[in-house]
């Protein structure tokens, strides 16, 4: 993609991965491809907000150059030293040796030890300003947002802000504004993004909501460094990530299970049931043919999930632990939750996913239908009782 004009003599210079399925490993699957949004400022001084992904170091420098020579940069800004942003960091200054890098404490850490080099770093705070001339740079720490070494840059003069990963979305897209896209297909990207990546964070989130309010920044314009540009009406992605944060959540459930021979999936349809008969939209993923991200999106505005394993060898189904490791360690605010099983002669499963529920911070319910062998008649009406008290719940 050619480099395309964003505001006055401000151009995104990055790049588009279309081909990209997973992003921090094979963990967190990206399924329609991600961007690396790299930003030019042009003024009296020039700033070179951001890079890319290493692979993509010669088109992030075409792009450059379709604008202006290379060594004509003055300020390389680091926002967040994770590769698929700094990969292209150490080329970019091998071509603008001239340059400045502005960026945090914990950054100009990062950046030598990554690429074991160094170079004219000046480390710069929250509320510290570098002015190109006409326009200046403003920069806010964001440490855990979602790296120790994250900030924000924000230009002043034109409302501009340059949040890196925050208000993201991994897609791919040859749009690259939010009025060009489907606004419903890119907020549950950012919704997926968000869930993924900074549900962890969610009490720094708002706090860095209330001390961006707090500053009075004027924000026109949203530009980070992962999907499409929010100029149309940027409030709205930071109107969801205040509502994310707070763990606020619609009338909705998850329910995740697998089944060795459809006894818990006969439990999951029930508790479905049950949950529909009193207006709570509700979704079924069994686990071992599901994208755990997608379900983790899911999860994001559902008030409550419910977990499903067969018990094996005395203890819930293995092919659960991948998807509750990854719940332990996003930590979902606000969530209730619920158990159920099957089991042949002992049981266990439903023990050990109530555990682990409660290691994410789930507030688990009494209620944990569970079967022997095969549910009777009976047995699946008390799954679908089950899911019509945990609607009277959500
Ligand atoms: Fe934290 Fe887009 O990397």
């Amino acid at each position: 993609m050619a480099a395309v004009q964003i505001l006055d003599k401000i151009y995104w210079v990055g790049a588009v991965d279309w081909n990209v399925r997973y992003f921090h490993g094979p963990t967190y699957s990206i399924r329609k491809g991600t961007t690396y949004n790299s930003y030019l400022i042009v003024d009296e001084k020039v700033a070179l907000v951001d890079t890319v992904f290493g692979p993509f170091t010669a088109e992030l420098v075409e792009n450059i150059k379709e604008v202006i020579p290379l060594e004509k940069i003055d300020y390389v800004v680091v926002n967040h030293i994770e590769s698929d942003h700094s990969g292209a960091f150490p080329e970019i200054m091998k071509l603008a040796p001239q340059a400045r890098v502005l960026c945090t404490q914990k950054a100009m850490e990062g950046l030598k030890k990554h690429f074991q080099g160094d170079w004219d770093f000046q480390v710069v705070k929250t509320k510290d300003t570098v002015s190109l001339g006409r326009r200046s740079l403003t920069f806010i720490e964001a440490p855990m947002l979602h790296w120790p070494d994250s900030m924000f840059t924000y230009v002043e003069e034109e409302a501009l802000l340059l949040p890196n990963d925050a208000f993201g979305q991994h897609i791919a897209t040859s749009y690259r504004f939010d009025d060009q896209a489907d606004i419903n297909q890119i907020m549950d990207e950012a919704g997926k993004y968000y869930a993924n990546i900074l549900w962890p964070f969610s009490r720094l989130v708002a706090r860095k909501i209330e001390e961006i309010t707090a500053m009075g920044l004027k924000i026109k314009m949203i530009a980070p460094s992962h999907g499409i540009i929010w100029r149309n009406d940027p409030m709205r992605i930071v109107n969801a990530y205040s509502r994310w944060a707070k763990g606020e959540a619609c009338k909705k459930a998850v329910i995740v299970y697998d089944t060795m021979w459809e006894s818990t999936g006969k439990m999951a349809n029930a508790i479905l049931q049950g949950l529909v008969s009193q207006g709570v939209e509700a979704r079924l993923f069994k686990v071992s043919v599901s994208d755990t991200s997608e379900i983790i999106g899911e999860l994001l505005e559902s008030k409550a999930i419910v977990v499903g394993s067969p018990t094996i060898n005395n203890d819930m189904h293995p092919v659960m632990a991948p998807f509750l490791t990854d719940l332990v360690g996003l930590k979902p605010l606000n969530k209730i939750g619920m158990v159920f099983g099957s089991y042949g002669w002992k049981g266990g499963a439903v023990e050990t996913v109530k555990g682990r529920l409660q290691e994410a911070g789930i507030q688990v319910v009494e209620q944990q239908p569970v079967a022997k062998w095969v549910p009777t008649k009976d047995e699946l009406q008390e799954c679908y009782h089950a899911g019509q008290w945990l609607a009277s719940q959500i």
